[in-house]
């Protein structure tokens, strides 16, 4: 909370506003947030980190905070989000379940007067969104894609492409990241798709449209779940001969995507060794990256995120505008955003990335060295 304690201090001062934070973040009096949350799903441990997280910050700083979980429902999100402007809350951070469908949600939340920060994920295709607090999504699938090339020799080498959900638009924002790296080393030679026939016949293509993102996201998307991964991965090894296999290269989403894929790849006999890539540094995956069952993946601090999310709230609680050096097309108007920057980790850096970082304590792994 340093950072954000100073960024606030110095929004204070500047403003010379009586008004102190404590009161900020207050409804009226007592402890009760002026703020609320709605998170997409307690199903996936991504979100349940970002809960953690923001438990952290909001109750050691006196906050009574209350987070509501969508699981997965549009519908549920909105009422959520009603109940909160019901409560009488000033600003709203959500993740959207569905980018799309929650413009309704956004626009309910705008009507009452109340502010939306649009967390993590982007809410499409309205104006009723004030800011997008956010990692810089693009370089996840960067470094998720620079991870594979900088494992790989010669040419010929087996590509299996796999993306998010696509209702949520980070899902194109990592691919089109990692896009950026793998296309010329598809153009190359070095790489060969062998699971998309929408992204073989666009392999030449350096730059997608949106359109052509969704072609090919809808053939490789895991849909963010264990078992809709599991079971394409099942189903791309089935269709591949065994020219196809061998060493071989995986772009997997995220942590969850990846743990289910990696688990499909180990078990087919054809496959002699595989790189997958993920996101998250949920335990589970650092576990595997521990054990040699993930190769990768990339840290995305949570704690800054919500630090990033209390202070730009704050910011709209005391009437100011938060700060921004990006802008963010959400179908509608540009959002403004101050992207937050990811680490890829592997074996080699977990103790120094996570665990002296106090992110994680070495106990909750077995095996680290
Ligand atoms: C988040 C990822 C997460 C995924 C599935 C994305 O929008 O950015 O961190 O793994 O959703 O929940």
């Amino acid at each position: 909370m340093k950072k954000n304690l100073m960024v606030l201090f110095s929004i204070l001062m500047i403003a010379s506003l009586t008004l102190t934070a404590c009161d900020a973040l207050k409804v009226s009096s007592g402890s009760q947030l002026a703020v609320g949350i709605v998170l997409p799903t307690k199903n996936e441990p991504r979100w349940v980190q970002d809960e953690t997280r923001f438990k952290e910050a909001l109750t050691a700083a006196g906050y009574e905070v209350e987070i509501l979980f969508s699981q997965g429902d549009s519908a549920k999100e909105k009422a959520n989000v009603e109940s909160l402007i019901a409560k009488g809350v000033k600003v709203i951070i959500l993740t959207p379940h569905d980018g799309a469908a929650a413009g309704a949600a956004a626009e309910a939340a705008h009507a009452a007067g109340v502010k939306v920060i649009s967390y993590d994920r982007l809410i499409r295709d309205t104006d009723a969104v004030d800011f997008y607090v956010t990692f810089d999504s693009i370089s996840v699938g960067t470094a998720q894609a620079q991870y594979l090339v900088d494992n790989a020799t010669g040419t010929g080498n087996p590509l299996y492409l796999y993306a998010g959900a696509s209702s949520d638009n980070n899902a194109f924002l990592f691919f089109e990241g990692a896009w950026n790296v793998l296309q010329p080393k598809i153009a190359d030679g070095t790489f060969v798709i062998k699971n998309s026939s929408e992204a073989s016949a666009l392999q030449n293509k350096a730059v997608l449209t949106r359109d052509e993102q969704a072609a090919i996201i809808g053939q490789i998307s895991t849909n963010w779940d264990f078992d809709t991964a599991k079971n394409l991965a099942q189903a791309n090894l089935t269709a591949a001969s065994a020219a196809d296999k061998g060493n071989v290269f995986i772009l997997a989403p995220n942590d969850g995507s990846a743990r289910a894929v990696a688990d499909a790849f180990a078990a087919d006999e054809e496959i002699t060794s595989y790189f997958v890539t993920g996101q998250d540094v949920e335990k589970a995956s650092i576990q595997y990256i521990i054990d040699g069952k993930q190769s990768m993946t990339v840290f995305k601090d949570v704690r800054t995120l919500v630090d990033d999310a209390i202070s730009t709230s704050i910011a709209y609680l005391i009437g100011g505008t938060p700060e921004s050096t990006h802008t963010y097309n959400n179908g509608r108007i540009e959002v403004p955003a101050n992207p937050t920057t990811v680490i890829t980790v592997d074996r080699n850096n977990i103790q120094s990335v996570l665990i002296d970082s106090g992110y994680y304590l070495a106990t909750d792994f077995t095996g680290l060295k």
